[in-house]
């Protein structure tokens, strides 16, 4: 029997299966469909301190092997998420999640950590570092290597949790940035996240989403995510959670050789709810195919 376990920063998950951020809500209406406990743990929807509504619609554009999303991280708020959601997670889903926050400015993301701290079936901080610094003068954490590390600093000085750094794709170089959040202590990486992208609608002469701009995902950034996967394991020895545009249980394997310890699956969620089961269903074939006994063996092994 092919062993599916994977470890993250002292956290033994059944299988390297995760749904992204953004796609699988707070995993409520996804326990309707299937006993979302056989997932090895899931990443429920990035939060900030205030509720936002997120941007104005049409947010979601389709492309060819892809989608555009402007969200706009709408979401409740880190309290209400607290209160209406963490405190009932339990009774439909018995694992350790993955907490992802946001913020535009140090402060929030201090605050939306302590939140977290207290809450036991949280087992991994997910930072997501895409948002524009407000009093940074606009730039994002994520494209800055010491703005990155100045979150990261921030964030560990306070997290009780392991903390992982969601990376930006839309940087000239990730391996920098990965490293800058190694350095500042980062427990592990999480990447990546869309890439800027956009459509005109050809009719109207005017951009498809409201936005203008959105974050391309989905099978289309593929080949993209695991380029960068490869080169930022090249250089950090913390765990590294692979994602973009994964859809198959051939495409974690992949994942999994390019230096991922665990693979995030969003846009494929969204297409087909069912997906992440289906692939914890088809990895020990796809595995004992390729004669693997256990996907820790696997980790990283396409590197020279
Ligand atoms: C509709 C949508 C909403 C998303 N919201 C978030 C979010 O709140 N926080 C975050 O870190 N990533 C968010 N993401 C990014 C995904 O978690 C993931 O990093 C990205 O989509 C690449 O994976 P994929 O190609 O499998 O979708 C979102 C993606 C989509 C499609």
């Amino acid at each position: 029997m092919v062993d599916l376990s994977v470890s993250l920063s002292g956290l033994t998950l059944d299988n390297p299966i995760i749904p992204a951020s953004g796609c699988f809500s707070y995993g409520r209406e996804f326990a309707d469909l299937f006993d979302i406990n056989i997932l090895g743990s899931f990443s429920f929807k990035g939060t900030t301190k205030e509720p936002r509504l997120g941007n104005p619609t049409p947010r979601i554009a389709e492309t060819q092997s892809g989608m555009l999303n402007a969200v706009g991280l709408q979401n409740p708020g880190i309290d209400m998420v607290v209160k209406n959601q963490l405190a009932y997670m339990d009774r439909y889903f018995h694992k350790k999640v993955i907490a992802n926050i946001s913020g535009f400015s140090i402060e929030e993301y201090i605050y939306c950590t302590e939140k977290i701290n207290n809450i036991e079936q949280v087992g991994i901080i997910e930072v997501k570092i895409s948002c524009p610094n407000v009093y940074g003068g606009g730039i994002e954490f994520g494209t800055d290597a010491k703005s990155a590390a100045e979150v990261t600093r921030a964030v560990k000085a306070v997290s009780k949790k392991p903390v992982y750094i969601k990376l930006s794709p839309n940087v000239t170089d990730i391996t920098e940035i990965a490293k800058a959040c190694e350095d500042a202590g980062a427990d592990g990486l999480s990447l990546i996240n869309t890439l800027l992208g956009m459509r005109i609608d050809i009719k109207k002469r005017k951009p498809l989403l409201a936005n203008k701009t959105g974050g391309l995902s989905g099978p289309a950034v593929f080949p993209i995510a695991l380029r960068m996967v490869y080169q930022v394991y090249e250089v950090v020895k913390i765990p590294i959670m692979g994602m973009g545009g994964v859809s198959s249980a051939a495409d974690v394997i992949e994942m999994m050789m390019a230096g991922a310890s665990a693979v995030q699956i969003g846009a494929a969620t969204l297409k087909n709810p069912y997906i992440c089961k289906e692939i914890i269903e088809q990895l020990p074939i796809e595995a004992e195919k390729l004669k693997i006994n256990s996907l820790k063996d696997i980790i990283g092994v396409a590197h020279i």
